[in-house]
């Protein structure tokens, strides 16, 4: 496995890969590799010839009161998973390789950047579409994998591909959890044992709500209320945000009926945990 510093570096290896009719399948994180990143990659060993994952603490998506100094970095442990995984190449660039000083160019999709993490996070979805924007225009994959736990940021990239023709092709697989059914995340590293225990009830809330939807309730406020329910008996956690939209623009959803999102966004003590289950009628 070669690890790749320089953005030059990156676009010739990805040259040669496509002038040899082979593709390439993307993985992008920010690193602090756990078993649903290994998912995905795992996913695209099976799909493409090449594989390429970039590790990358992306610094304009993060807002200036939020994690960025403190988000966890390991790129000797990650490499090591990576190369257990036969990964081809690692991408991991400076920020200045990727963000040259001057005038900045920057990407996004309206509307669905500022609802849910938008509204709680101004500007972070600018900062993850024109990173991955980025990302993909010097990796030129084939074929690219995220990760459902962030079900808007995949509706968003999904969107950015298509709307601005990148061609490539966008897969998204299922979120990955613990035994202790809490969604896998690099921010679990945070949780106090007491938060870690209390997390469990985020996904407990999420299914409850569902069966009741499967079951037949069709008022969109009493879904949303069973699982708020469940989440607000536990003392540790406070809800950002709790809403059942869509699942392709993420708009809250007025009737219960065809494929929706139940999505979470609940602090933990101070950290901000993400989960959601797809809701289908
Ligand atoms: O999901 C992530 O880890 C990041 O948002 C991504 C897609 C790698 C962009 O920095």
């Amino acid at each position: 496995m070669e690890i790749i510093r320089k953005v030059s570096s990156m676009r010739e290896i990805s040259s040669q890969i496509l002038a040899a009719r082979r593709t390439i399948g993307f993985v992008p994180t920010m690193g602090c590799l756990h078993d649903g990143h290994l998912a995905l990659v795992r996913r695209m060993k099976q799909l493409a010839d090449v594989v390429v994952v970039s590790i990358f603490v992306n610094p304009s998506q993060f807002g200036p009161d939020e994690d960025f100094g403190k988000y966890p970095r390991q790129l000797t442990r990650d490499t090591d998973l990576l190369i257990a995984e036969g990964v081809d190449y690692v991408f991991s660039p400076e920020a200045e390789e990727i963000y040259p000083e001057g005038p900045a160019t920057t990407v996004e999709v309206e509307d669905l950047s500022t609802r849910l993490e938008g509204a709680s996070r101004p500007g972070h979805f600018r900062g993850v579409t024109t990173v991955v924007m980025k990302l993909l225009q010097i990796v030129r994959p084939t074929l690219v994998v995220l990760g459902q736990k962030d079900a808007q940021q995949a509706v968003i990239v999904r969107r950015m591909i298509d709307t601005l023709f990148l061609g490539t092709e966008l897969l998204v697989l299922p979120i990955v959890r613990d035994e202790d059914d809490v969604a896998l995340s690099s921010r679990n590293a945070f949780l106090s044992s007491g938060e870690r225990r209390a997390s469990r009830a985020i996904y407990r809330a999420l299914c409850d709500a569902r069966e009741a939807a499967e079951a037949g309730e069709r008022d969109p406020e009493a879904i949303v209320g069973r699982a708020r329910e469940i989440i607000e008996a536990e003392d540790r956690l406070r809800i950002d945000y709790l809403e059942l939209v869509d699942g392709n623009l993420l708009r809250p959803v007025t009737a219960v009926e065809g494929r929706m999102l139940l999505v979470a966004a609940v602090y933990a003590g101070v950290t901000r945990l993400l989960d959601n289950v797809e809701i289908a009628t």
